[in-house]
């Protein structure tokens, strides 16, 4: 199973009661509604607005990755990507959901001498120092991924690292230590690989930052680090096909993005909670929010629209934020992602005379992390609180290729059901004239910022 099933039974009436959905909507208004937005983004696709639709039969790209990632052999120690938003998210996400959290912190053999996978995305200068002080410059690939190639904290990231690596690295083989991921034609990066004999790869100019996961962006930090990215984009090409219908109850992604928006907009509930049970998909939880919040929050005419992504991870959330799901305002729906553990931990019986440890004994990790996420559901169900639930089954390229897939479909889907355009994000522009404004930079000079006022400060 590579494309995640999508259960929805926990919103609907015969489930939920009064604050579910009549199933009879989804052969009804629902269908209809979902058939328009599936057109609307046929039409685009078909203008080829939306490249992302493409990537998982590419396999020319990810051959070309493949052979750029294998011709690096095993002898840099580090991969250091730099990249923000988009241009780093996917990175993040593949590392931990495939790699899992202590990649790094694994011997070179355990790591089969593939190298570790570090993404700086923050311009923090103790993020960075703390990092780049630490690692053996002389061995360090740096990936610096920008499809515009001006985004500031990335270039000034890049700035310093190279700054860094001259010092220890002639000037004849710098190059050698880098390779630009941006756009195919434009942006300074380009100009700079050209001038300077630096190793490119290309981001699709069709493919916006935060669908770009399965190009470059996101398969070359997984090919150098040994994920079989053909196998991704595989899971992914099965989630296309899955979610291709226009007919909704046939259609995952369709059925995902028609009922969160139903129950943002008619229903009162704009959080959308996405809730893995896994560790290694702690890192999607922060890929989805951002793909679901720049895509979808927006101006609509003469108001505002856009759901509120919240990130989850069971079972910590269960002793943190679980209990406002449960309780606190009716404005929540939960989308449960469960997975299985491959490498499951049994509990020992180490006391077995004591029945609030004894239950525990002959079960497993997993199994309790399952349970908990059941039992969850359940929990809410009982007090009307909705919530669905993709299941992939264990984590592997394929079914992490499915899972990106789809949720970027449900994100364009969603896109036409709030009447807003899911590739743009024109909000973030002012805050980026009013940065380059306050560093300094020619042609974007702004007036001064008010002070602070003394009088609303405490
Ligand atoms: O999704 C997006 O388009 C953004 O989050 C971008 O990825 C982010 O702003 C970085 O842009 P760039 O790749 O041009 O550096």
């Amino acid at each position: 199973m590579t494309c995640p099933i999508l259960d929805f039974a926990d919103t609907l009436v015969p489930a939920l009661g009064a604050h579910g959905v009549d199933p009879d909507r989804l052969d009804g208004d629902l269908a209809t509604r979902f058939a328009q937005a599936h057109e609307q983004v046929q039409a685009r696709r078909d203008a080829g607005e939306m490249g992302f639709f493409q990537l998982p039969l590419d396999h020319a790209t990810a051959d070309t990755v493949q052979s750029l990632a294998d011709g690096f052999g095993q002898w840099f120690e580090n991969l250091v990507v730099l990249g923000i938003g988009g241009s780093g998210l996917g990175a993040i996400t593949l590392r931990e959901g495939l790699l899992g959290q202590s990649w790094n912190e694994r011997s070179d053999e355990d790591r089969s001498y593939f190298p570790r996978l570090y993404v700086l995305d923050n311009p923090d200068p103790e993020t960075a120092r703390g990092l780049l002080s630490r690692l053996d410059l002389r061995r360090t690939l740096v990936n610096v991924v920008s499809k515009s190639g001006t985004t500031a904290e990335t270039m000034a990231l890049y700035l310093v690292i190279r700054g860094m690596l001259a010092e220890v690295i002639d000037t004849d083989n710098l190059h050698g230590h880098f390779i630009f991921t941006t756009d195919p034609e434009r942006g300074v990066l380009r100009a700079l690989a050209e001038e300077e004999g630096v190793p490119t790869l290309a981001i699709p100019p069709n493919v916006g930052g935060r669908f770009s996961v399965l190009t470059p962006v996101g398969l070359f930090p997984a090919a150098i680090t040994g994920v079989p990215v053909r196998e991704l984009l595989d899971g992914a090409a099965h989630a296309l096909r899955r979610c291709e219908s226009p007919r909704l109850r046939e259609n995952p992604a369709g059925m995902l993005a028609t009922l969160l928006h139903l129950f943002d907009t008619e229903m009162g509930r704009p959080i959308h909670v996405l809730m893995p049970y896994a560790d290694r998909l702690r890192a999607l939880t922060l890929w989805f929010q951002q793909l679901w919040a720049e895509s979808l929050g927006k101006i609509r005419g003469e108001g505002h629209v856009g759901p509120t992504p919240l990130p989850a991870v069971g079972a910590t959330d269960q002793h943190a934020q679980v209990q406002l799901f449960m309780e606190g305002p009716h404005d929540k729906v939960v989308v449960f992602v469960a997975s299985e553990a491959s490498d499951d931990l049994p509990i020992p019986s180490v006391h077995p005379r004591i029945p609030e440890l004894s239950y525990l004994s002959g079960a497993s990790l997993g199994r309790l992390l399952e349970a908990e996420r059941r039992a969850t559901r359940e929990a809410l169900r009982r007090r009307g609180r909705p919530s669905l639930t993709l299941e992939v089954g264990p984590v592997t390229p394929a079914s992490l290729g499915g899972i990106l897939m789809l949720l970027e479909i449900a994100t364009v889907y969603a896109g036409a059901l709030y009447g807003v355009d899911p590739l743009d994000q024109p909000g973030v522009e002012l805050g980026k004239v009013l940065t380059y404004g306050l560093m300094g930079r020619e042609g974007f000079e702004v007036p001064q910022l008010p002070d602070p006022d003394p009088r609303w400060r405490v």
